[in-house]
């Protein structure tokens, strides 16, 4: 397919009220750009172009795989084309135009729309869409027998004009030769004094070229994000066909509304995501396992069976049989074995803890090794920061940490030793060993009922 692609992300997206330009907002975690830019390759489009201006500093690092063309001033979509003139001069074939704030066009939709140009032989084919509130969008003109005459942008529609629900989606598919061939009669007498790309249908009609449409089954894939109501709104679609693909692979999820799941992650049958999970980046869940309610995973590889309760995961790797939560808190670099625990009100961060180790209770776990079965004591923690490094901690297969202790790191618990609870343990303790760090305790006998009566 000798497809190049366009996109155009040169505004500022003033009606969204950021400081971020528009298409560098995110929906699921990724730039409205890129979700662009992805179909436009899954398309099979064999070049993409991007136009960049507003905020461009944001928007370029999101786009490094693209011919990035630069519009300083943004006059219009029509002239974000003259900025691309140059890539695209002397180029046969189509050209598939895109709009940076459209996200939810399909891949298939753009090969489809494509394949429907050069089967037409049209010079242009246009997406269009029937809305159910069209107000925003240019109308589409068409005569009698339904032949497209021109768009005409929501300022300059007719009051007759603005009745009608057959909008543009703000996506093309041109012959390139065409299209320079016109950009030039471009003007900005019209309502925004701009050069609107629309006005290349009308132009191409009077030429007496054939221009084609194509009706989107799904309408959603056209929703232009202007505002924040609309990345809302393009959110929830997304959420939805996500979500969709996933029920469809069979995951549970008993209210699909409150399960976000981002385009990166991949999930294996008979999971269940339970609401107010959300996963995101390039995270894995394996067979059976249950994630939620109220949990996040990002960039992490969770293995089978686990179960994660009210826990927030972020890079980190847990084999199969992992329990986690509720209210446990793994930070990255965290590595969790088969059949280990990371308990209620857990935080653990660049640790390794071993096969079925337990760390149940309202611990802090950093740069620590835990062996094999070992038990950590509620309230156990590793000082494992002096204030200027990081030290770490090592503990044997089978030790026991008594509740409370502190592991001042550097330190080593040999395989098989004991704590006991509420001891400093600033020294290594040999394997088998019980090392205990406590005062005496003292005992006056009567002295309480002593008090009692004295009041
Ligand atoms: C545009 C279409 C409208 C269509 C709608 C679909 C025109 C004149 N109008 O309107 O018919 O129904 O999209 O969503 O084309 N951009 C640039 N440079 C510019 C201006 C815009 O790169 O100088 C980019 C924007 O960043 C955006 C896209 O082009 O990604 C569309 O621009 P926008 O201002 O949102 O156009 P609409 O008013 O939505
Ligand atoms: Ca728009």
């Amino acid at each position: 397919m000798n497809v190049t692609a366009l996109v155009l992300a040169a505004g500022a997206g003033t009606r969204m009220k950021s400081d971020l330009p528009k298409v560098a907002h995110e929906l699921l975690g990724k730039a409205l750009v890129r979700w662009v830019v992805d179909a436009a390759r899954e398309a099979g489009c064999t070049e993409v172009v991007t136009v960049l201006g507003h905020g461009r500093e944001f928007v370029a690092p999101l786009v490094r795989d693209t011919v990035i063309a630069i519009q300083e001033e943004q006059l219009g979509t029509g002239h974000a084309i003259m900025i691309a003139r140059d890539h695209l001069e002397g180029r046969t074939g189509s050209l598939v135009v895109l709009s940076g704030d459209s996200p939810l066009i399909r891949a298939e939709t753009i090969a489809t729309l494509a394949r429907m140009r050069k089967e037409t032989e049209a010079s242009v084919c246009v997406l269009t869409q029937i809305a159910d509130t069209p107000f925003g969008y240019g109308r589409v003109v068409r005569d009698e027998q339904g032949h497209v005459l021109r768009i005409v942008e929501q300022k300059d529609c007719t009051p007759e004009e603005a009745l009608l629900r057959e909008c543009n989606s703000g996506i093309y598919c041109f012959d390139i030769p065409t299209l320079l061939d016109c950009l030039d009669r471009l003007s900005t007498e019209n309502a925004q004094g701009e050069y609107y790309l629309t006005d290349v249908i009308e132009i191409c009609v009077n030429d007496g070229r054939l221009v084609s449409a194509l009706v989107v089954d799904d309408a959603a894939e056209a929703l232009g994000v202007n505002s924040r109501r609309q990345l809302a709104q393009a959110t929830k679609h997304m959420q939805q066909r996500i979500n969709d693909f996933h029920l469809d692979n069979g995951v549970t999820m008993i209210d699909p509304d409150l399960v976000w799941i981002g385009p990166g992650v991949v999930i294996e049958s008979d999971v269940e995501l339970l609401p107010l999970t959300y996963l995101s980046g390039e995270t894995i869940i394996g067979k059976g396992t249950v994630v939620g309610p109220n949990s996040r995973v990002i960039d992490a590889k969770i293995g089978r069976n686990c179960t994660i309760d009210e826990t927030i995961i972020f890079d980190a790797e847990l084999e199969d049989n992992v329990v986690c939560g509720p209210r446990a808190y793994l930070r990255p670099g965290t590595y969790m074995c088969t059949g280990s625990k990371a308990g209620t009100h857990v935080e653990i961060k660049k640790s390794r803890i071993g096969t079925d180790a337990k760390v149940p209770h309202l611990s802090y776990i950093g740069d620590a090794t835990l062996g094999h079965d070992v038990n950590i004591g509620a309230g156990a923690i590793t000082c494992n920061y002096d204030g200027v490094d990081k030290h770490p901690t090592v503990i044997g297969d089978g030790a026991f940490i008594g509740s409370d202790t502190m592991l001042v790191a550097p330190v080593t618990v040999g395989a098989g030793a004991v704590t006991g609870a509420g001891s400093v343990i600033a020294k290594d303790v040999p394997d088998d060993a019980l090392a205990l760090e406590r005062n005496e305790q003292h005992v006056v006998e009567g002295w309480a009922r002593h008090r009692r009566e004295s009041e």
